[in-house]
């Protein structure tokens, strides 16, 4: 087992793999700024796992910072690179945020690490709008839709023009599809800050009386029911695929120094759709209203899931009902209400 790194580790997607990889075996370390994360997430963390990671708050783009924190922690083996910001409305808004703060962190994080496995936080935001569904690894990568999906594209070409020049790096980048759901505990989940920009979120959060009622971005889109199709994957499957790429390059069993898979389940949804099973798990109904379309949404994307099944051996394992009750588990546990 391994000295892990996890950077964004109290964040959404970072703690639950957090909690993946300590069911692993694996001994694992956190780096989190805190920018879009609480340290109470530390005491969800040792709830569920019986162990506190060794937590350091830092801001990757402090260069001093990070060469401190490796001169320190010399047997890291692996990293799993989640920090970085994640709002496309607020990366159209303030693109330099975005490119400073996820390009830079991942650099000076290049600079500084002798690690030798990196597995970095990508989006199917990469492919932009596709031409061929499901959509697969190889299918092009379009013109970044916002300044946060440019960062992931380049992020990508950064880690492979790095990995072509360091002999010992090697590097597995996983293009999520929508993460959803929290860990069964109920003791970590999605907390996002002021008002969410991401559906399900926004959904439990109107449900349990937070907000008045959900606006459905668009219905005359052409899809089963006029509303945008998604892969929405349980963030518990997303960090298990994380684990599991990170074994595989502990192994050495992989086929290229870059490699990237898809992570989704491989089905879409549409709106309407996570609204109906959202009810149907809750047991509530919930108030919506149809509202015009939203700026740079792509109409519907789904993963070709082959690639992850067959070569990395993963496959989602948990339903959309699974994890719209745990999103909903969470809400309530967060407000406090049982
Ligand atoms: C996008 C990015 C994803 C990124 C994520 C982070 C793509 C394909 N996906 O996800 O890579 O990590 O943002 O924020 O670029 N919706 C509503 N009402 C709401 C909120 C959402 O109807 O209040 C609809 C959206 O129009 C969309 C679906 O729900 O059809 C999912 O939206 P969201 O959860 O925001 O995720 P994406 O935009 O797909």
């Amino acid at each position: 087992m391994a000295k892990i790194l996890v950077t964004g580790g109290l964040g959404y997607i970072g703690s639950h793999t957090v909690v993946a990889l300590i069911n692993q075996g694996h001994e694992v370390c956190i780096i989190d700024d805190l920018s879009n994360s609480s340290l109470k997430v530390l005491d969800g963390l040792e709830k569920i796992t019986g162990k506190k990671p060794d937590f350091c708050q830092l801001d990757l783009r402090d260069l001093e910072a990070v060469k401190i924190y490796f001169s320190n922690q010399t047997d890291i083996e692996g990293i799993v690179h989640f920090a970085a910001s994640k709002a496309v409305g607020e990366s159209v808004e303030n693109p330099l945020l975005y490119y400073h703060n996820n390009l830079t962190g991942l650099i000076n994080l290049l600079k500084c690490t002798a690690a030798k496995n990196f597995i970095f936080s990508s989006s199917c935001t990469v492919y932009g709008s596709p031409d061929d569904l499901p959509i697969t690894e190889d299918a092009p990568i379009k013109p970044a839709m916002s300044p946060y999906g440019n960062t992931k594209q380049i992020g990508e070409e950064i880690l492979k023009d790095v990995t072509l020049a360091n002999p010992s790096l090697n590097v597995i980048a996983l293009r999520y599809f929508n993460p959803i759901g929290a860990h069964h505990s109920a003791l970590i989940g999605e907390l996002p800050i002021g008002i969410p920009q991401n559906l399900v979120p926004f959904i439990t959060q109107t449900a349990i009386g937070l907000r008045q009622e959900l606006k459905v971005f668009g219905n005359d889109y052409p899809t089963v029911d006029g509303t945008c199709v998604r892969d929405y994957i349980h963030v518990m499957d997303l960090a298990e695929a994380h684990v599991i790429a990170l074994q595989r390059l502990l192994n050495q069993t992989n086929e290229d120094k870059f490699e990237v898979f898809n992570v989704g389940t491989g089905a879409g949804s549409t709106v309407l759709e996570v609204i109906h099973a959202f009810e149907s798990v809750s047991g509530l109904k919930l108030p919506f209203k149809f509202a015009p379309r939203r700026e740079g949404d792509v109409i519907e994307i789904y993963a070709h899931t082959e690639k992850a099944n067959k070569v990395l051996g993963w496959k989602a394992s948990r339903t959309l009902d699974e994890a719209l009750k745990s999103a909903w588990l969470w809400e309530c546990h967060v407000r406090n209400i049982s």
